[in-house]
C-alpha cells in the first residue's frame, strides 16, 4: 500500500493519484501506484492495432515477447559481454545480403539500426566519403556534393541532406504520377552526386520507382560522361515484401548499380519497434574511414552506428522471426495481407467516393483521394470522422508538385484479418455518406515550416 504524507491508500487511491505538475516529483510511491498512474495516463492514447497510419508493427507472438522481455537488459553495443546477440546480427546481416541477392563471394557488410532512419543516413555517409575519397583522388573540386531522390522521399533523406550537408536534388512529383522516373534525371544528376535514392514501398502510394529505367539511364549517362554514380534503394517497407512476393524483380543487388539497401525490421520485417538494416554490396563499400574502434566496454570492437548503447531485444526479435517464418512463413504473411489490401482497395473503389493513387499494388498500402464530385467534404474529414470508431488513417497533401492532391492513405498490416478490413471499409464508406449528407470542416493541419502535412512513418 502507498504512504502520502503518512496516510495509507486504496488500489482505487493509487488510480487517482495526480499526475499533471511538470517539475520533478518529490515524493516516492509504490510501485502498484506508479503502475497504475502510468498506466492510466496512456488510456487515452490510440489503440496501435487501429492505427494504420503507421507502418510499424504491433502484433508479435507471445513467444518473442518473452524472448525480447527477457533480453530488454541486454546492451548490443557492448560485444565483448555479449557476443552472441552481435553473432546473431551478424548472420542476419548475410542473411539479408543474400535475400536481397547480394554478389557471391565478397564479403557483405551492414548492421543492425534503430530503424530505417538511421540505416539511411549510414548509407548515406558511405556514398558521401566515397564519393569524396575519389574527388580528391581525382585532384577534383569535393566541397559540393548532391543527393538525388524524388519528392516522394521519408523525411529520413532530408534530414540527412541537411544533416549532413549535402545538397538536395529532389525531383518534383505531379499529379498522376508520385514516383521518381528516370525522365528528368538530366537535370539533376551531374559529377557531384553522391548516390541516387530510389524506393520500394513508397511511403505516399506504397510504390515503385522506376528502378530499372533510373539504373539504365545512370549507365548511359556514364557511357556519356565518364561519371560512375551509384544508387541506393531504400527499401522500408518493401525489403521484407518484395523478395518473398516478387521474386524474379530485380530491385536489389541485381542491378550493379545498387550499392547499398536499407529496410526496416519494425516494419514489413516484422518486429515490435525499433529495428531497422542497412546492407551494403560488399565490405569496401562502406567507408573504412568511418569505422571507429573502441576498448572502455572491454576487449576492442568496431562500432560504426551513429547510436551507440541499444536494446538488443529487437535483434533477437528479429532472429525469432527469420528462424520461425523462414522464406514460406514470410511469403504466406505478405500474400495474405496484399490480398487484404486489394480487397480494401476494390471495396473502397466500388463504393464511387474515391480514385486509387497507386496504380501498382506491390506493398499493401492503399492511397486515395476523393473524386472532385464531392466538393462539401475533404480526405482530412474523413480520417477525422472514421477517428470516432477508433480508426487512425493519414491523411495529408502530397508533396510538390503534387501538392493540389490530398491523399488518404490505409497501411494495412499483417494483423489484420479479412473481418477487421472489411469493418474498415464499412466505416469508411458510413463516414464519406455521412460527410457526403452534412459536409465537413476539417483543414489539412499545418506543418510549421512549409505548411503541409507528412505521412506517419
Ligand atoms: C520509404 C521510407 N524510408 C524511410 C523511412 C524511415 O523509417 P524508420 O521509421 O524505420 O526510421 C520510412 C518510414 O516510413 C519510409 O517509409
Amino acid at each position: 500500500m502507498s504512504k502520502i504524507q503518512g496516510q495509507d491508500l486504496t488500489p482505487y487511491e493509487e488510480y487517482q493519484l495526480d499526475f499533471s505538475g511538470d517539475d520533478f516529483p518529490d515524493r516516492e510511491l509504490t510501485p502498484r501506484a506508479a503502475h497504475a498512474v502510468i498506466e492510466s495516463a496512456m488510456w487515452t492514447d490510440a489503440n496501435p492495432m487501429l492505427n494504420l497510419s503507421s507502418f510499424v508493427t504491433t502484433f508479435m507472438e507471445p513467444e518473442a515477447r518473452d524472448l525480447m522481455s527477457k533480453h530488454a537488459h541486454v546492451n548490443y553495443i557492448d560485444h565483448d559481454m555479449y557476443p552472441k546477440s552481435y553473432h546473431m546480427e551478424q548472420r542476419m546481416v548475410q542473411m539479408l545480403h543474400s535475400l536481397w541477392n547480394g554478389p557471391k563471394g565478397v564479403e557483405p557488410y551492414g548492421t543492425a539500426c534503430v530503424g530505417s532512419s538511421e540505416a539511411c543516413m549510414l548509407a548515406g555517409l558511405a556514398h558521401k566519403w566515397n564519393w569524396r575519397q575519389a574527388r580528391e583522388a581525382a585532384g577534383k573540386d569535393a566541397s559540393r556534393p548532391n543527393m538525388v531522390t524524388g519528392g516522394n522521399v521519408q523525411i529520413v533523406w532530408k534530414k540527412f541532406m541537411k544533416y549532413f550537408d549535402v545538397e538536395p536534388r529532389i525531383v518534383p512529383l505531379k499529379p498522376g504520377n508520385y514516383r521518381l522516373t528516370a525522365e528528368e534525371l538530366d537535370q539533376y544528376v551531374d559529377e557531384n552526386t553522391i548516390c541516387v535514392v530510389a524506393i520500394v514501398g513508397q511511403t505516399f502510394t506504397g510504390e515503385d520507382d522506376e528502378l530499372q529505367a533510373i539504373h539504365d539511364w545512370l549507365d548511359d549517362y556514364e557511357k556519356k560522361t565518364d561519371i560512375s554514380v551509384p544508387m541506393h534503394i531504400d527499401g522500408a517497407s518493401g525489403g521484407f515484401v518484395h523478395p518473398f512476393l516478387y521474386p524474379d524483380y530485380k530491385w536489389d543487388f541485381r542491378l550493379p548499380r545498387v550499392q547499398s539497401i536499407n529496410a526496416s525490421g519494425h516494419k514489413f520485417g516484422l518486429v515490435l519497434p525499433g529495428l531497422g538494416w542497412v546492407i551494403f554490396r560488399e565490405r569496401k563499400v562502406f567507408n573504412e574511414d568511418l569505422i571507429f574502434y573502441v576498448n572502455y566496454l572491454g576487449g576492442e570492437s568496431a562500432t560504426a552506428t551513429l547510436n551507440f548503447s541499444r536494446n538488443a531485444a529487437q535483434i533477437i526479435a528479429q532472429a525469432y522471426q527469420f528462424l520461425r517464418l523462414g522464406r514460406p512463413g514470410y511469403e504466406r504473411i505478405m500474400r495474405l495481407t496484399v490480398d487484404n489490401a486489394e480487397h480494401l482497395r476494390e471495396r473502397l473503389v466500388e463504393s464511387g467516393f474515391f480514385t486509387i493513387m497507386n496504380e501498382t499494388q506491390s506493398i499493401p498500402v492503399v492511397a486515395l483521394t476523393l473524386k472532385d464530385d464531392f466538393k462539401n467534404f475533404s480526405e482530412f474529414d474523413i480520417s477525422s470522422k472514421v477517428r470516432e470508431k477508433g480508426w487512425v488513417l493519414s491523411a495529408y497533401t502530397m508533396p510538390p508538385n503534387a501538392e493540389t492532391v490530398n491523399s488518404l492513405r490505409v497501411v494495412v498490416r499483417p494483423h489484420l484479418n479479412r473481418t477487421v478490413v472489411n469493418q474498415l471499409a464499412d466505416d469508411i464508406i458510413a463516414a464519406c455518406k455521412h460527410l457526403a449528407e452534412h459536409g465537413g470542416t476539417a483543414t489539412p493541419p499545418e506543418l510549421h515550416s512549409h505548411k503541409k502535412t507528412a505521412p506517419k512513418c
